[in-house]
């Protein structure tokens, strides 16, 4: 994960891209501190999802009419530009899902509903959104294999030393997330990847890259892993659509998760069913066509703008928050690596995150709160909520005043 801190010379500002920042919130200027949660849409993919349906739309892989040719072109351009994005070798091994849950789901219910049994092992953190534990606590109370988890220190960080006694010759799996959204750690991937390849090179390996390809330039080859996923709408594309990765050669092994349209060979009564190869056996009945164009648009938006650009914009900032953020009495933070992405975690000895919220919220912040789908992670660090404020490529120094503000504001009425 490349991120580095380089210096900001020209600048940095595609506010204007983003329409719905000119708003206001409660009659405050709009500082929109939750792109960790999902982000703002430029106007590269407002017109994309309005041009499509205004100009060509069609449903795809089934019409052999102009309208339905054009969009099959442009939704399956998608497949290589999102293999260019993460550099994965292949399109034809991109699988669209409607999130980065759903492409979790899948790789349980396909590859782990075919691969584990009740002697084998698999390790999560204990840093996962639920979309990375649920599925699997799912899968485990039919199948019986043990679920261990990689403690995080106080820092926000994954124990690497404790990874590694983790590892036994039962171990076939490990889960983990890249960046954390509640703490923003970057966790070192390719370290664990080849560690547990070392120690084991049949274990699999899945990276949730929800909020990874957002932060800067990824790679799923150089992580080695062999399941990547990530989700459109925190990608400043639409909802609605996500992708999975999966290496080929285990791609080429896993049995279909859904059923129905498009996804088979033949159908019959008599012989059964066959089903297509590749990605497609995994896209059942009409995918999300326009977002999936969508978010096409929006790859295409930030590749021109530059993803080191955008992580060294937001790691400058970052940098910026935390400064100014120490200044504001009882605060405590949470997840404070050095590697670490633009999410700011924080609880006030004076007041409940959830209250902070309601009064920034009045003062035009939106940031979120509560446990951040990561209650295992709350539990570790003795709380049960806290204030997340996570940066995008168009948050600026404003928002991040209105905040100070706001949490001044907040201590005045609360402590
Ligand atoms: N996973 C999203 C978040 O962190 C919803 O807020």
């Amino acid at each position: 994960m490349k991120i580095t801190p380089i210096k900001q010379d020209d600048i940095f500002d595609y506010r204007a891209d983003f329409p719905i920042l000119s708003n206001t919130m409660n009659d405050k200027p709009m500082a929109y501190l939750d792109s960790a949660s999902s982000a703002q849409k430029p106007q590269a993919v407002l017109d994309s999802l309005k041009n499509l349906y205004e100009t060509h739309y069609a449903n795809i892989h089934r019409g052999l009419y102009q309208f339905s040719q054009e969009t099959t072109l442009a939704f399956e351009s998608v497949r290589s530009k999102v293999a260019d994005f993460i550099n994965a070798p292949g399109a034809e091994d991109v699988i669209f899902t409607r999130n980065s849950t759903e492409a979790i789901n899948l790789v349980a219910q396909s590859w782990g509903a075919t691969n584990l049994t009740a002697e084998d092992e698999i390790i999560l953190t204990e840093m996962e959104h639920h979309a990375n534990i649920v599925p699997w606590q799912m899968l485990s109370e039919e199948i019986g294999f043990k679920i261990k988890t990689i403690p995080v220190t106080d820092t926000g960080e994954l124990d690497f030393d404790a990874f590694l006694k983790l590892l036994t010759p039962n171990t076939k799996f490990l889960s983990m997330v890249h960046i954390s959204n509640a703490l923003g750690t970057i966790n070192p991937v390719e370290k664990f990847v080849t560690a547990a390849k070392d120690f084991y090179r049949e274990i699999k390996v899945l990276i949730d890259g929800s909020q990874s390809v957002v932060h800067g330039t990824v790679d799923v080859q150089s992580i080695g892993c062999d399941f990547f996923c990530f989700t459109g709408h925190k990608l400043y594309g639409p909802n609605g659509v996500g992708v999975l990765w999966v290496r080929r050669d285990i791609l080429a092994n896993m049995p279909p998760y859904q059923g129905g349209g498009d996804m088979i060979e033949t159908v019959s009564f008599i012989d059964g069913t066959t089903y297509k190869s590749g990605a497609a056996r995994f896209e059942a009945g009409t995918p999300a066509i326009a977002e999936v164009i969508a978010l096409g648009a929006a790859i295409d938006y930030l590749r021109t703008i530059g993803m080191d650009k955008i992580a060294a914009h937001e790691k400058r900032l970052l940098d910026i928050m935390m400064r100014d953020l120490s200044a504001v009495e009882g605060l405590t933070f949470y997840g404070t690596a050095q590697a670490k992405a633009g999410v700011v975690s924080f609880t006030a000895e004076w007041a409940h995150a959830s209250d902070i919220a309601m009064i920034l919220d009045q003062q035009g912040v939106a940031v979120r709160t509560g446990h951040h789908c990561c209650m295992p992670l709350m539990a570790r660090f003795g709380v049960d909520a806290t204030v997340r404020a996570s940066l995008g490529l168009y948050s600026n120094e404003a928002d991040i005043q209105a905040l100070v503000r706001g949490l001044k504001k907040a201590k005045e009425m609360l402590d």
